[in-house]
């Protein structure tokens, strides 16, 4: 069976969030299980492509214009990953826009990129499966939609990562696009007079996925679905919750490339080296206090006002806190304010910063994740395999992976459910006085005994698309 994943990101070529880690890692996992999965997706200006194979060139119809597009080649731990080359599109700093600011050509770049992908699969690679994720690759379903009738059209699936970025643009897009005129209903992508790229996938594919099963239920309900609801509502039948792996080689503690010592569950050793180094780095003094820490996209979905309005009374107590993060401008502003206040306490990195998420994870206690919503979330099961138990909020995937220790003996990290400062600071403060118990050896020791690598969600992709091959 051939799959191909149609992605706006894939890690380590680009990655602003999970949607990189979760194409890079899959598809590698699928074809573990013997499935020939490969990857198209946008070839931003800072990927070098030199000693990549050049495929011939690809001419796209959009709307009245005729592009064309490079492609190259490569192959990463066994997947061909295929670069849609279009400098004008793609040449820039940003892969989605910047400043803060989105690009005003989006709906263009990304319609030319999915066009690209689905003809790339219908001339070259002929995939059983077209899996598209998020608004970005959506356009590849649209286009891909026109070709039904013929005897290989693959089947589609199509995967929601974050339902609040669904890619709506003015109703004139339909014609720039040369999106069948008939798709411009209520039915399809259309939406209150506006073209919805989600949703045009979310009621074009043969299924449709999400990132974890507990999302999968919340977006059905007017509070999560964000308009969509009740889109979702109708595909229920279709839709399907599978949580997140994470790439177990990438994020290894014992082998981990961005850290100065390694560990594992039998000799933690390493784990306090890497809590000095993180300490020094940050500039905060090398004492044995809870180290908390978060690394995360500030933004309205991360929950991070939760944590500036707790902060000032955690600070208090006897313990440090770190954040890797950026984004919001107020956010990043009110955090490093705090960090000003309390210099000895907290300290902040605005940045994204591969190495630093690493030695975070490796060297803090605690991970805290204060999600309004989260449909997956990988941070709290990278900070499980590094011994780092996760403080978050129960929502979406983060209630899915995360036992609180206070539920079962099982139990993995500390959950808390409303979403108030109250509610954190309280479980947070049971968290710092479990790690000056004897219950905390046996909770990281837990923690990094869970299994959440790829090859069980995997095998869940795999008789998804066993079902609508065989359908
Ligand atoms: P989302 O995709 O919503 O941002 P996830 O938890 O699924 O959330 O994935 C976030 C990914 O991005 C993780 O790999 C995390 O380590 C990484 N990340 C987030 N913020 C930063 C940052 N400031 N620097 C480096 N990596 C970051
Ligand atoms: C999105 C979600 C995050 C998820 C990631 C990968 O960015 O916000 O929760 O883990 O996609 O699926």
């Amino acid at each position: 069976m051939r799959v191909l994943h149609v992605s706006s990101e894939v890690a380590p070529f680009s990655k602003t969030g999970g949607l990189g880690d979760v194409v890079a890692a899959l598809p590698q996992a699928l074809s573990a299980l013997g499935v020939e999965a490969c990857v198209a997706t946008p070839r931003y200006q800072h990927v070098d492509v030199s000693g990549f194979i050049e495929q011939p060139p690809l001419e796209v119809e959009l709307g009245f214009a005729t592009e064309v597009v490079r492609i190259f080649e490569t192959i990463q731990s066994a997947v061909r990953i295929f670069f849609v080359d279009h400098p004008p599109s793609f040449a820039r700093s940003g892969l989605y826009g910047e400043h803060g600011g989105d690009y005003p050509d989006n709906a263009r770049r990304f319609a030319l990129f999915g066009a690209a992908a689905s003809k790339l699969g219908a001339l070259v690679l002929r995939p059983d499966v077209l899996h598209a994720h998020d608004w970005q690759a959506a356009p590849a379903l649209i286009y891909n939609y026109a070709r039904r009738d013929e005897p290989d059209f693959p089947s589609t699936v199509f995967t929601i990562h974050n339902l609040a970025f669904q890619g709506r643009f003015p109703g004139a897009t339909m014609d720039e696009l040369g999106f069948t005129p008939e798709l411009f209903d209520p039915r399809a992508l259309e939406y209150y007079g506006d073209v919805n790229f989600l949703k045009g996938a979310v009621l074009l594919a043969d299924r449709v996925t999400t990132v974890s099963p507990r999302y999968a239920s919340e977006i059905q309900t007017s509070e999560f679905g964000v308009g969509l609801d009740g889109v979702l509502r109708q595909r229920r039948q279709d839709l399907v919750g599978i949580l997140n792996g994470i790439d177990d080689q990438v994020w290894d503690p014992a082998r981990d490339v961005y850290l100065p010592a390694h560990f594992d569950a039998a000799n933690l050793e390493g784990k306090e080296e890497c809590k000095r180094a993180l300490q020094r780095e940050f500039g905060l003094p090398e004492v044995s206090v809870p180290l908390s820490a978060a690394i995360s996209r500030l933004s309205y979905q991360k929950g991070f006002d939760l944590i500036t309005q707790a902060l000032p009374d955690l600070l208090t107590s006897n313990m440090q806190f770190v954040v890797l993060g950026s984004g919001d401008r107020s956010l990043e502003e009110a955090l490093t304010e705090l960090s000003k206040r309390t210099p000895e306490k907290m300290a902040v990195r605005i940045a994204y910063d591969d190495r630093l998420a690493h030695l975070i994870e490796a060297g803090a206690d605690l991970l805290v994740v204060p999600s309004r919503y989260e449909p997956c979330g990988l941070t709290q099961l990278y900070a499980l395999r590094y011994g780092t138990i996760p403080i978050v909020r129960a929502t979406g995937g983060l209630d899915d992976s995360i036992i609180d220790i206070g539920e079962s003996t099982a139990g993995t990290g500390f959950k808390f459910s409303d979403y108030s400062k109250s509610a954190l600071t309280e479980a947070c403060q049971r968290a710092f006085a479990c790690y000056a118990s004897a219950g905390w050896k046996p909770l990281v020791e837990r923690a990094m005994a869970q299994d959440f690598s790829w090859r069980r969600s995997a095998r869940d992709y795999l008789d998804l698309y066993s079902a609508l091959f065989h359908s």
